[in-house]
């Protein structure tokens, strides 16, 4: 089963697409993730990303398509994958399109988490995300059992970068922008399916589920 997750900034993709790893065992491929694991390692991605995603911008596409695309041979995306924040432009996705059309494959479902911007700002100032797993709580909405610490890995707990309120504001702007299309492309496709993101993310989850099929 091969899914995309939409969805603006703080929607709750990468929540929801933690829980749908899990229970279809498939990997969830976070771009996000991604950039932020080689900023924390310095690598040259990491510092091209980095100026971009501290801005509240989209990084390049050119510097997105391939690293998705080469993800896809590794062994663990046999049974498929779950997208979270790939992709985000039109380009991404006709990329994405054509590279599955070359292997006679398809997108199964793109999945519309909906939460209008006020609920988004609000969420973004209480996350607090893992440097050890990326996992992602709320001091309210979710909190770790233990202060400052992540319930599955033991690790640290920060702010992120981009989660300041000046960059939230920029980066729902770019998603009305370049990604918000994305729902239309999908729609077209007859793919497309929209959950209520507001409502408790066990209940999120369950819409999706219904959706998916248990
Ligand atoms: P990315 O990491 O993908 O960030 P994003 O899209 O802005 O989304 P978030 O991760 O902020 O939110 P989410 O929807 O995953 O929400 P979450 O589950 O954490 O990308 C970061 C940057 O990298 C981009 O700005 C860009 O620069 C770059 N980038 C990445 N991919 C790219 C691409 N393909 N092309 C170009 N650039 C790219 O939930 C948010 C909070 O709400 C959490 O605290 C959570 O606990 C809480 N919460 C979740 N669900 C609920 C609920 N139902 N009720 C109450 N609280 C909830
Ligand atoms: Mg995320
Ligand atoms: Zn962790």
């Amino acid at each position: 089963m091969k899914i995309i997750m939409l969805g603006a900034p703080g929607a709750g993709k990468g929540t929801q697409a933690k829980m749908i790893a899990e229970k279809y065992s498939i990997p969830h491929i976070s771009t996000g993730d991604i950039f932020r694991a080689n900023i924390k390692n310095g690598t040259e991605l990491g510092k091209k990303a980095k100026t971009f995603i501290d801005a509240g911008q989209l990084v390049p596409d050119e510097l997105v398509v391939d690293l998705v695309i080469d993800r896809f041979k590794e062994d663990d995306c046999k049974n498929g994958y779950v997208l979270d924040g790939f992709p985000r432009t039109i380009p991404q996705a006709e990329a994405l399109d054509n590279a599955l059309k070359a292997i006679g494959d398809k997108v199964d479902f793109a999945i519309d988490v909906e939460v209008p911007d006020e609920n988004i700002v609000r969420r973004m100032g209480g996350r607090r995300a893992c440097v050890g797993c990326g996992a992602t709580y709320h001091v309210v909405y979710n909190p770790t059992k233990e202060e400052g610490t992540c319930d599955t890995c033991g690790g640290e707990l920060i702010v992120r970068d981009d989660d300041k309120p000046e960059t939230v504001l920029s980066r729902l702007e770019v998603y009305h922008n370049q990604t918000q299309p994305l729902i239309d492309y999908y729609k077209e496709q007859g793919i497309l399916k929209s959950v209520d993101g507001t409502v408790d993310m066990k209940d999120v989850f369950k819409a999706i589920v219904e959706i998916l099929g248990a």
